[in-house]
């Protein structure tokens, strides 16, 4: 038996838009295998009554014929399912890692991005890899063109989850399928920024390039109180606030010194519209490892 942990991820960071990733270092789920004749599934933690078992709508069941390993695997999430904190990815990439040791593959962790990105696609409909690259290989990602660069960077982040629920599909039928030359180049700019920002850990810079005007404008409407908790979060010291892959948590970059505050204003102004929220004080993680 194998045991394997994958950290959960934040998509996007406002102008990465299926490009960017970072793993944070908690929460994460753990996921558990051992050789079988054929794949069974078994899903304890967060969320485990709305995840399917049947290996053909599961994200796990996918990387195991993927692999051609068949196995018994035991997922427990820690990772709540639709929070935009990459939960299908982490199980994904927990999945692979773990199968790739099982059955001796011999692939390396960025081999196994495209085969756990399958395994994402079973539950969002279309296979990125923004989640599941930073879930395996930890730190800041860039998945661009099929390749995948990472930059090892310090940023305090608060990930600010209400109890809400948003998949990724309906998330993605409000992304506008055409934009506005000015709000690409503004992207662009942003983008730019936000990797410099990776590059030199410098949360001022991340926070500038952590917005666009094209997805998230579309998606804030799917979160009850985004203006009212971003607006929170930059009173309390957040240098950039955004939404969390396809939501509906809430990402904010910070200075340490202001971490603490930052996740309380956003669970309180959550509150204050009637929306019960936990607030994560994370940091841009290590992707996943390999337990015993
Ligand atoms: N980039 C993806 C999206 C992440 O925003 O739809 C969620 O899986």
């Amino acid at each position: 038996m194998l045991t394997v942990r994958a950290p959960a991820t934040s998509a996007n960071l406002g102008s990465g838009f299926d490009v960017f990733g970072v793993a944070l270092d908690r929460p994460a789920d753990v996921v558990r295998v051992e050789k079988a004749d054929e794949t069974t599934i078994e899903v304890t933690g967060i969320g485990s009554t709305y995840i399917p078992t049947d290996p053909e709508g599961n994200t796990v069941g996918a990387v195991a014929e993927a692999l051609d390993a068949p196995a018994h695997i035991r997922i427990d999430k820690g990772v709540r399912p639709s929070s935009g904190l990459g939960s299908s990815a982490a199980s994904a990439a927990a999945a692979a890692l773990a199968l790739n040791e099982l059955y001796d593959r011999g692939l390396t962790k960025e081999e196994l991005v495209p085969i756990a990105a399958e395994g994402e696609a079973v539950v969002s409909g279309e296979p990125h890899a923004d989640n599941v690259a930073p879930s395996l290989l930890g730190g800041f990602t860039i998945a661009a063109g099929g390749d995948i660069t990472t930059v090892d960077a310090a940023i305090p982040l608060v990930a600010c989850l209400p109890e809400i629920a948003v998949s990724t599909r309906d998330a993605r039928r409000v992304v506008p399928s055409t934009a506005e030359m000015t709000d690409l180049v503004d992207t662009v700019g942003r983008a730019a920024t936000l990797t410099v920002g990776m590059c030199r850990s410098d949360p001022a810079l991340v926070g500038e390039g952590m917005s666009d005007e094209i997805v998230t404008p579309a998606r804030a409407s799917l979160i009850s109180g985004y203006g009212q908790v971003r607006t929170a979060a930059f009173d309390a010291g957040a240098t950039g606030v955004t939404v969390s892959g396809a939501g509906p948590s809430i990402i904010a970059a910070c200075y340490e010194s202001d971490r603490r505050a930052v996740a309380g204003a956003m669970v309180d102004a959550f509150s204050d519209v009637g929306v019960d929220a936990r607030a994560y004080q994370t940091e841009i993680g290590r992707g996943a490892e390999l337990l015993g």
